[in-house]
């Protein structure tokens, strides 16, 4: 290996253990910390923080950085090596350009937001939340002129979640998407079928409810000798080193569905970080590649293996054997039916697969809208409710069912919700291509055979890292760019069965 290169893995090795070590701060914070520790638990984050962000920006002090461009730029580096140093150029860049003073003044004003939005959100009061979203929003689009883009300043903070995505192409394939689901979702719920989601209700325990989904969790790959399955308010997953990929999930006395639901989500997410290759960990080939292609390996095991019709068959046996009393009458078909009941809602978080990429498209206009200056913030109650009526068909009660309803605005997260339904987009296009690769896929599923599936997956997904972009890697897998077809194709063949559309 080229010396500079290893150089410099190892210079990220070390920034990444601390790195590590603050994501395991970050879990015991959800998880396990007292609650009095809460302002000792900040500081000593935001202490490592300041180190972590030290150390990265001194890594090209004696110009190890500026070599590698040199050497880069004549060929002298091979695939992985080049891999590896356009990523820590292109983030060595973002981060000079923002002086430290402003990442202090972010942080700052972002948690004061965060809790104000809470505040604000209990109260159902959108006016509360108004001067703080309207200082995060001018924040944003500081951070954006301080970045530079191109053509829209929106693309420079979507950077920051989706290397490399220009809004132009994500407009483009979320348009599509929203023209085919607006009237699909007509057509669902003027079907005379009415799906009975009533027979997943029943006493369900929490001991044996985490039993349950330790047992899926395990079945579907997660190794548990590298990692755990926790309790938190919000699921999460945690976990940077393929050996430390922790997972949670949240519980309903009443729903097991609530919580296993959940777990699957997780659990795509931690195989994935277990798929990592431990002998590349700290550096780009041992990273994931973008919020998007992560939301894809949990949304894929949630929802196109997780919801189907042999999972359904294989899941419904242990159903029977754990909660007899709620399942032992119900069918497959049944079982089947009720977990892809389709229901327009007010909250993101509750929404069925087809509905969901709707909320996120609906909050992608807007906040591309503000941080272009095209829209006001004090404008988003109506700007929103407008919306909601016009794409649900519903009309929003207040504020906390509406535009309060999510944390991501109040910490400035704008370019973060497209990587959702991007996820969604990933996930199809790829899950359409592991199937022509595993003919017995779904006789796989239904019988509980995992494994083909998480190797596929780790071979040419996980191990990859971030040798590819996302855009790149969506090509090489599938052999076409990302396209909204897959997923649109996967929604028609599924719902137009279960509604008899
Ligand atoms: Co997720």
């Amino acid at each position: 290996m080229n010396k500079n290169i290893s150089e410099l893995n190892k210079r990220l090795v070390d920034i990444s253990r601390l790195g590590s070590v603050i994501g395991l701060l970050d879990w015991d914070r959800e998880v396990m910390m007292p609650k009095k520790a809460s302002e000792h638990r900040a500081k000593s984050m935001s202490l490592l923080g300041g180190i972590v962000h030290e150390k990265f920006v001194n890594i090209n002090t004696d110009g190890l950085l500026t070599t590698l461009k040199k050497e880069y730029e004549s060929g002298k580096l091979n695939e992985k090596e080049s891999a590896i140093f356009t990523n820590i150029w292109r983030s060595f860049e973002k981060e000079k350009k923002l002086p430290e003073d402003f990442i202090k003044e972010i942080m700052e004003a972002a948690s004061l937001s965060q809790d104000a939005w809470a505040k604000a959100r209990q109260k159902k009061s959108f006016k509360l939340f108004l001067p703080h979203l309207e200082k995060m929003v001018t924040l944003r689009k500081k951070e954006a002129e301080l970045l530079g883009y191109e053509k829209t300043p929106y693309d420079a903070l979507l950077d920051n979640y989706e290397p490399l995505m220009k809004s132009e192409d994500t407009t483009q394939v979320l348009e599509d998407l929203k023209n085919f689901l607006i009237p699909f979702i007509q057509k669902i719920k003027s079907s005379r079928i009415k799906v009975n989601d009533k027979i997943l209700e029943g006493e369900f325990p929490m001991e044996k409810q985490i039993a349950f989904n330790t047992m899926i969790a395990g079945k579907l790959g997660f190794d548990f000798e590298a990692g755990r399955l926790d309790v938190s308010t919000h699921p999460f997953t945690q976990g940077d080193h393929a050996h430390d990929v922790r997972i949670t999930t949240r519980y309903k006395d009443n729903d097991l569905f609530y919580s296993l639901g959940s777990t699957i989500h997780e659990t795509g997410h931690a195989i994935y970080g277990q798929g990592l290759l431990p002998e590349h960990y700290g550096t780009p080939i041992g990273e994931p590649i973008s919020c998007g292609i992560h939301e894809s390996q949990s949304r894929m095991w949630e929802n196109n293996i997780g919801k189907s019709k042999e999972f359904a068959q294989f899941i419904l046996v242990s159903l029977k054997k754990e909660f007899p009393k709620v399942f032992s009458k119900v069918s497959v078909d049944e079982l089947y039916k009720a977990i892809n009941k389709v229901e327009p809602l007010y909250i993101r978080t509750e929404a069925d697969e087809v509905t969901y990429n709707l909320h996120i498209i609906l909050r992608y206009e807007i906040e591309k809208d503000l941080i272009e200056g095209k829209i006001k913030v004090k404008d988003l109650p109506q700007i929103w409710n407008k919306k909601f009526k016009e794409y649900f068909g519903l009309k929003v009660p207040n504020d906390a069912m509406g535009i309060l309803q999510d944390v991501h605005w109040s910490f400035g997260g704008m370019g973060y919700f497209p990587t959702y339904t991007l996820g969604n987009l990933y996930a199809a296009q790829f899950y359409h291509t592991m199937s022509k690769k595993l003919p017995n896929i779904k006789k796989d599923i239904a019988k509980g055979n995992f494994k083909p599936i998480k190797k596929w997956l780790n071979a040419n997904i996980h191990a990859k890292g971030k040798l590819y972009s996302a855009e790149a890697l969506v090509k090489k897998v599938t052999g076409e760019k990302l396209d909204a077809k897959y997923f649109i194709e996967y929604l028609k063949d599924k719902y137009q069965e279960i509604y008899s559309l």
